[in-house]
């Protein structure tokens, strides 16, 4: 049996005259190095409908938010707000994650509803409204974790920024549930 290398002697994974001169020739890729491990034109493909997802959710908690009418009206339209803002920070971080990747982030309303995981529904009533919102947190929750298994540690930038942004879904979902129990539903 081989004698085992103690762990100051083992040679880094890639020595830095390599690594150099990989970024070098690569210049024009920006971020991306050829160690980036995932499959980029799946993960832009994927960050484009999360993207889609983002810009239909904003559109629908705008909405929500404008039409809110009743007499709990006015907390639960801020909340609309609050979530509509935050998804529009989301949309702008995952716009900005595909440009490092050397995409294009597509920002077309040609075909947003169906590259979009979540759905645009205006709902009639401020119950309806916030239930149509919390099946829309919940179907991103499942496609975010989807996307985050699939990119394991091959991109770990990209799988950061959607933990964070997965983390604020949950949030929203139990804002909503939350809202739902104060209104007796
Ligand atoms: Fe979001
Ligand atoms: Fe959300």
């Amino acid at each position: 049996m081989a004698k085992a290398t103690p762990a100051s002697k083992q040679p880094f994974l890639t020595d830095i005259k390599t690594l150099r001169a990989r970024a070098r020739k690569h210049i024009e890729d920006g971020a991306v190095t050829a160690g980036y491990q995932a499959d980029r034109a799946v993960v832009i493909k994927l960050l484009n409908e999360a993207l889609a997802t983002e810009l239909v959710c904003i559109l629908r908690y705008k909405r929500h938010y404008f039409m809110a009418s009743g007499i709990n009206a006015d907390a639960v339209a801020q909340e609309f707000l609050q979530h509509a803002n935050e998804e529009q920070m989301h949309a702008d971080q995952i716009a900005a994650r595909i440009v490092q990747l050397k995409g294009e982030p597509n920002f077309s309303p040609d075909g947003l509803a169906t590259r979009s995981h979540a759905e645009y529904v205006e709902g009639g009533d401020l119950v309806e409204m916030i239930k149509e919102d919390l099946v829309a947190e919940r179907i991103a929750i499942d496609s975010y974790g989807d996307m985050i298994r699939y990119l394991g540690d091959r991109d770990p930038t990209t799988r950061r920024m959607l933990e964070t942004i997965l983390a604020m879904e949950e949030e929203h979902a139990d804002d909503l549930s939350s809202l739902l129990q104060d209104l007796g539903r």
